[in-house]
């Protein structure tokens, strides 16, 4: 690993698989009929994405540009989950005539319905807005506790939509999409959900052939719920509302599966004195780590470069290499001193990482694949040339 250009993050193939398989298992376990559906937006690193194809996972899209990267992954449009507000019309038709899973956003969508041809049965499904103030307050964050997405209920909204939908004599609405990331992650929200989704299928007399619950869900990772324990509270709320026997349950987990399967791996390249501290510069950035710039704590290792000791120091704090101020990761008390060319690698960064990351200073990091005790380059950093060619140049 030493030998590694930094900085670049490592994707494991060992983790991802087990992740993937983990997940399908404890499907397997609890639902009779079920799709992994992959959140592309989390990361969408074709290495995944095929990997997940090659278990038999869908792909969860939420954009035109998704959908059509899933197509280039090579992903059916059968195997796709088409869901969010930047859908195109052409797509959107698409994607319905192909067999997709599409899950209405927006009022246009509705419109467009009007433009596939007749004589044939399609099915869609829509989303339902879910206001966790309503549903879970302590799910939820104090400034997120309604949501923009989907068609609320409580407005009356819900309503209106699956009337016009129902106004189409080749159009059946075969599915509820309820995804919230809440804050808690927490078991018991995903089954208030489901209750409440229950409850409304059974207030509109739907007839429906999936529920798709979403994502949102931990990874495999100490003192936090398991899949299992996950998908077991799920199954016993649907099956309330729901004949499981018939009823197909999706859920769309990005973070789940490639959270702890990514590292980054970084250099330092100076240490400096500022007042009574050490300020110790990496190659990598938070941008590349934390792209919200929220988290208040990193899982990370550090790696002498040489066998030499150095003296204890009282603070480093260590910075990113960008010319921003705030570029600031963590501090530490009381350690040996940090010399430039160790190593410092952060765990378990790969969810809206990668796909967040801007092309800021520095452009995109190499991506090595670990396999099998191998590493081997699958991306290789960008250098400017790469920028500059994606640009007319003939018309500088
Ligand atoms: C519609 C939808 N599905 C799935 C996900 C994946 O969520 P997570 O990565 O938390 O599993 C998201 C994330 O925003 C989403 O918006």
């Amino acid at each position: 690993m030493i030998n590694l250009t930094t900085p670049a993050y490592v994707l494991n193939n060992e983790i991802l698989e087990k992740s993937i398989n983990d997940i399908k298992d404890s499907l397997f376990n609890n639902f009779k009929h079920s799709i992994l559906s992959y959140s592309l937006k989390t990361n969408s690193l074709p290495y995944i994405l095929n990997k997940v194809m090659e278990k038999n996972g869908y792909a969860e899209v939420v954009s035109k540009d998704e959908y059509e990267l899933a197509k280039l992954v090579g992903f059916d449009i059968s195997n796709i989950v088409y869901n969010g507000p930047l859908k195109s019309k052409e797509t959107f038709l698409e994607a319905i005539i192909g067999g997709a899973i599409v899950n209405i956003e927006t009022k246009n969508e509705i419109e467009w319905l009007r433009e596939l041809p007749r004589g044939k049965i399609f099915t869609i499904g829509i989303r339902v807005n879910i206001d966790l103030a309503v549903i879970s307050p302590e799910d939820s964050k104090l400034d997120e506790d309604y949501s923009r997405f989907g068609f609320s209920v409580e407005s009356g909204e819900f309503k209106e939509a699956i009337d016009k939908i129902n106004t189409h004599k080749n159009i059946k609405l075969s599915g509820l999409h309820a995804h919230r990331t809440t804050l808690t992650r927490s078991i018991l929200a995903y089954s208030k959900i489901c209750e409440y989704i229950g409850k409304i299928a059974n207030e509109y007399h739907l007839d429906l052939d999936y529920i798709d619950i979403g994502g949102g869900y931990y990874g495999i990772m100490e003192n936090k719920p398991t899949f299992n324990e996950y998908f077991s509270s799920i199954a016993k709320k649907l099956e309330l509302y729901f004949d499981l026997n018939k009823t197909t349950v999706v859920i769309e987990p990005g973070n789940a599966i490639v959270a702890s399967c990514l590292d980054f791996i970084t250099s330092v390249i100076d240490v400096k004195k500022i007042r009574d501290f050490h300020v110790v510069t990496i190659d990598g950035s938070r941008n590349d780590i934390d792209p919200f710039y929220k988290k208040n704590n990193y899982s990370y290792s550090l790696l002498s470069s040489n066998n030499a000791v150095s003296a204890f120091v009282n603070t480093q704090i260590v910075a990113g290499g960008t010319c921003l101020e705030y570029d600031k990761l963590f501090k530490i008390d009381n350690k040996q001193l940090l010399s430039v060319g160790d190593k410092i690698i952060f765990r378990s960064v790969g969810a809206y990482t990668m796909t967040l990351s801007p092309l800021f200073i520095r452009f995109f990091p190499s991506v090595y694949l670990l396999k099998d005790g191998q590493y081997s380059l699958i991306r290789k950093n960008w250098i400017a040339k790469d920028f500059f060619n994606i640009y007319d140049t003939v018309n500088l």
